[in-house]
C-alpha cells in the first residue's frame, strides 16, 4: 500500500487529496478543491490573480486534505504534484510547495502532467474505467481524443485545431449574455428547449463528413471556430434574442455532442476498444454522456464519465498518477520545474 498526496494549482483550482492503494486499487481518501470564483468578475482566468490566490490557499487546502484523511504527513509515501501544462506562475506554487514538503520529510516529488491525470480521474469512482480504453478530454483548455492501450501509453489521435470544447462552450455563453464559465449556464439553457425547436438553428456538424477515412488528417480532428461563428450569425439574424436564445443554445450544443460522440465512436472503433473514458470539464454535461451512451451502448461500447469534482481540475487525479509513475520507480529531484506545454509522457505514436 502506498499513500500518496497529490497537489494541483495549474489554473484556477487549488486542490489537494490523500489516495492510497496499489495498481488499481485505489481508494481516495480525501479531496479538498478551493475554486477561484474571482475571475468570474473578469469573464476568464487572469494569471497574476490566479497566482496570488494559490499562494493564500496552498497551506490551508492542503492542511485539510490532510487532516480529511485522517493523515499526518509522516504517513505520506511521496508528493505529486502537476507540473506542466498550465499557467506558470500558477503551477510553481504548486510545485515549490510539494518540493519544500518533500525535503523537510524526506520524501519524493514526482512531477505529474495534468492531461495524464485527467486520464486517471474516472478509475478512481469506476473500477472498469480502466486500460484499454478510447479517452475523450474536454474542458476549457484542451480537446484532445487519445487511445491509452495501457496506463503509460498514449496514442493522440486528435485535437482541437482551433477553440476547446469548453471554450466553444463558453464563448457561445457570452453571445448569449449568459455567465462565465459558460458551459453549465448552456446546458441548463439548452435543457428548456427541444430538438423540434432547434431545428431551424441546425449547424453544420465540423469537420464531420461521411467520406472521411482513417488516415486523412481530419478524421479525428475537430474544429469549433466556424461553430461559433455561426452562432454569432444566428444571434445576430434573430429579431427576437429572448425567443430565440434557448434554441440556439440547443442547437450548439447538439452540434457540439454530435461531433464529440461520432469522432470519439472512430476511435473506440478504429482500434476495437470497447470502453470510452470521458474527462475534463465538458464531462460534467449529462446530454454528452447521456448520448454517447444512448447512441454507442448498443453497439458494445460503455461510456464511463466521472462526477463533477473529478471532472474538473483536481488533485485525486494527479495522486492517481503519481502513484503509477511512483509505483514505476519514477522520482524527480528537487530541481522539478514548471512548464506552460509539454508533451504527455508516454505519448507512442502521433496521427494526423
Ligand atoms: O477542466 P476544467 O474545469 O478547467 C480547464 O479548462 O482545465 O474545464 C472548464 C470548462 C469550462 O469551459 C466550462 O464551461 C466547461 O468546462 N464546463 C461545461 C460544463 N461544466 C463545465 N461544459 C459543458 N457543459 C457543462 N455542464
Ligand atoms: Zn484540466
Amino acid at each position: 500500500m502506498t499513500r500518496i498526496l497529490g497537489i494541483e494549482t495549474s489554473c484556477d483550482e487549488t486542490s489537494a487529496s490523500v489516495i492510497e492503494g496499489s495498481g488499481d486499487d485505489v481508494a481516495m481518501q480525501s479531496l479538498v478543491i478551493l475554486s477561484q470564483d474571482v475571475h468570474r468578475v473578469f469573464g476568464g482566468v487572469v494569471p497574476e490573480i490566479a497566482s496570488r490566490q494559490h499562494l493564500t490557499a496552498i497551506v490551508p487546502v492542503v492542511t485539510r486534505a490532510l487532516a480529511d484523511a485522517d493523515s499526518s504527513l509522516d504517513a505520506i509515501d511521496a508528493v505529486a504534484v502537476t507540473n506542466a501544462p498550465g499557467l506558470v506562475g500558477a503551477l510553481l506554487v504548486g510545485v515549490s510547495y510539494a518540493k519544500a514538503l518533500a525535503f523537510a520529510r524526506d520524501v519524493p516529488v514526482i512531477g505529474v502532467h495534468h492531461m495524464e491525470g485527467h486520464l486517471f480521474a474516472t478509475s478512481l469512482e469506476h473500477a472498469d474505467a480502466v486500460p484499454p480504453f478510447t479517452a475523450l478530454l474536454v474542458s476549457g483548455g484542451h480537446t484532445l481524443l487519445i487511445d491509452v492501450e495501457h496506463w503509460g501509453s498514449y496514442r493522440i489521435l486528435g485535437a482541437t485545431r482551433d477553440d476547446a470544447a469548453g471554450e466553444a462552450f463558453d464563448k457561445v455563453a457570452k453571445m448569449l449574455g449568459l455567465p462565465y464559465p459558460g458551459g453549465r449556464p448552456i446546458e441548463r439553457l439548452a435543457g428548456e428547449s427541444n430538438p423540434e425547436e432547434a431545428r431551424p438553428f441546425r449547424f453544420t456538424r465540423p469537420m464531420v463528413r461521411g467520406d472521411q477515412q482513417l488516415g486523412d488528417p481530419d478524421y479525428f480532428d475537430v474544429s469549433f471556430s466556424g461553430l461559433k461563428t455561426a452562432v454569432l450569425n444566428a444571434v445576430r439574424a434573430s429579431t427576437d434574442i429572448e425567443r430565440d436564445r434557448r434554441a440556439i443554445a440547443r442547437a450548439f450544443q447538439d452540434a457540439m455532442i454530435d461531433t464529440l460522440v461520432e469522432k470519439s465512436w472512430r476511435a473506440a472503433r478504429s482500434f476495437g476498444r470497447q470502453r470510452i473514458v470521458l474527462g475534463g470539464g465538458v464531462a460534467c454535461n449529462r446530454a454528452l454522456a447521456n448520448t454517447m451512451r444512448d447512441r454507442l451502448g448498443p453497439l458494445g461500447v460503455s461510456v464511463f464519465a466521472p462526477t463533477p469534482r473529478l471532472a474538473t481540475d483536481n488533485a485525486a487525479m494527479i495522486a492517481r498518477a503519481g502513484l503509477f509513475h511512483f509505483e514505476r520507480g519514477v522520482r524527480d529531484s528537487l530541481s522539478l520545474n514548471a512548464y506552460a506545454s509539454m508533451p504527455i509522457p508516454g505519448t507512442v505514436q502521433v496521427v494526423g
